[in-house]
């Protein structure tokens, strides 16, 4: 299959919902990274999202909406708090998994009766939504296991052959998925961090809400996840990556001493090393950190890097996200000096 990366113009808008409505996959720009879209309710168009990501079954699919109405199809019984969440942050990278409603195939939930939903801020998405009258279903657009992508050439990387279109919308704005929050409990469970920040929901919610225990640890692969995405190998690229915590001193004198052949750095702005490096924002910018964190991890790969030493983002506001994206990268990979 020949695939199209064009402009967003209102003619490829036009044309990425008309794939939409016939089942066929597109891949399309959001706030936080690119997604592969497919109809919610068409159980042959999430098929062909599992097939080009080679995605795990097991692994359910966030659905998107552009308004309000369309909330009423994709879920029901929603809870007080769930309500809060979505007139607080939509449009916005929140998800809340919710009951699932009958505009989303059990195919899309990998089989669950609870569907994570979102209402995108990126205006091409809600164009394309909005055009087609249909919530897609999108996954980050990576191959399974390789970093989210957070550009169209990324996207055109990993998807070439296998889907029809992607719509070049530039750089994802945050360069992380969206903060995932179960309201099914009466507690709230934070099950992915991201530019959501866990403190903004509470203070919305005016109460704490729990952190689902794949967040910052290591589950095993038979372990019972509230979100099957925790059990998966994550945003790995080629280089094996080992975060070092520490000071920016120790940091270095213990890579300066471990470097050999292939050997990288991922650090913050304004730092050296004896070491071929990438920087990632600096050490306080959380928000930096998340936008570029992906795409420093794909041009390692470029760059042929066999090894990286990362610098340890914080893990508040923003950096929990950072942090969480980062030790999945590493395969739990933490030297603490
Ligand atoms: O920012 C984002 O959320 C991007 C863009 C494209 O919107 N999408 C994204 O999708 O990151 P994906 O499939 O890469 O990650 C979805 C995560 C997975 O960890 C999955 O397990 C979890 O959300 N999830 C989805 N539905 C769920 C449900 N019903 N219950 C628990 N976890 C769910
Ligand atoms: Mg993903």
């Amino acid at each position: 299959m020949e695939t199209k990366l064009v402009k967003p113009t209102d003619e490829m808008i036009a044309l990425a919902s008309d794939l939409l409505k016939k089942g066929e996959v597109v891949g399309v720009p959001t706030e936080t990274v690119y997604g592969l879209a497919g109809d919610s309710s068409n159980a042959e168009a999430i098929k062909k999202i599992f097939l080009a990501k080679g995605r795990p079954m097991d692994n359910p699919l966030i659905c998107h909406i552009s308004n309000f109405e369309m909330l009423g199809r994709v879920a029901k019984d929603l809870s007080s708090d769930a309500i809060k969440l979505a007139r607080t942050f939509w449009p916005g990278p929140l998800t809340i998994v919710v009951k699932r409603g009958d505009g989303v195939c059990l195919e899309s939930t990998a089989g669950l009766d609870s569907v994570g939903i979102r209402m995108p801020s990126n205006e091409i998405a809600r164009k394309i939504i909005e055009r087609a009258g249909i919530p897609f279903s999108a996954p980050s657009a990576n191959l399974s296991g390789r970093p989210s992508p957070t550009n169209a050439k990324d996207v055109f990387c990993d998807m070439n052959g296998k889907i029809p279109l992607i719509i070049d919308g530039g750089e994802c704005d945050a360069g992380v998925e969206s903060t995932v929050v179960s309201a099914l409990q009466e507690t709230p469970v934070l099950l992915r961090p991201g530019v959501v920040t866990k403190e903004q929901i509470e203070s919305v919610l005016g109460k704490k809400i729990d952190v689902a225990k794949g967040v910052l640890e290591q589950v095993a692969k038979d372990e019972k996840v509230l979100s099957p995405g925790m059990k998966y190998r994550h945003y790995a690229p080629n280089a094996s990556v080992i975060i070092i915590k520490s000071d920016f001193e120790k940091f270095k004198e213990y890579v300066e001493k471990n470097k050999a052949d292939g050997t990288y750095a991922l650090l913050f702005d304004g730092e050296k090393v004896d070491l071929p490096s990438l920087y990632y924002g600096g050490a306080d910018d959380d928000k930096a950190q998340a936008h570029n964190l992906f795409s420093k991890l794909r041009e390692f790969d470029e760059l042929g890097a066999k090894t990286v030493f990362a610098r340890c983002p914080k893990q508040t506001g923003v950096g929990l996200a950072v942090y969480n994206r980062l030790i999945r990268s590493a395969g739990f990979h933490v030297i603490e000096l």
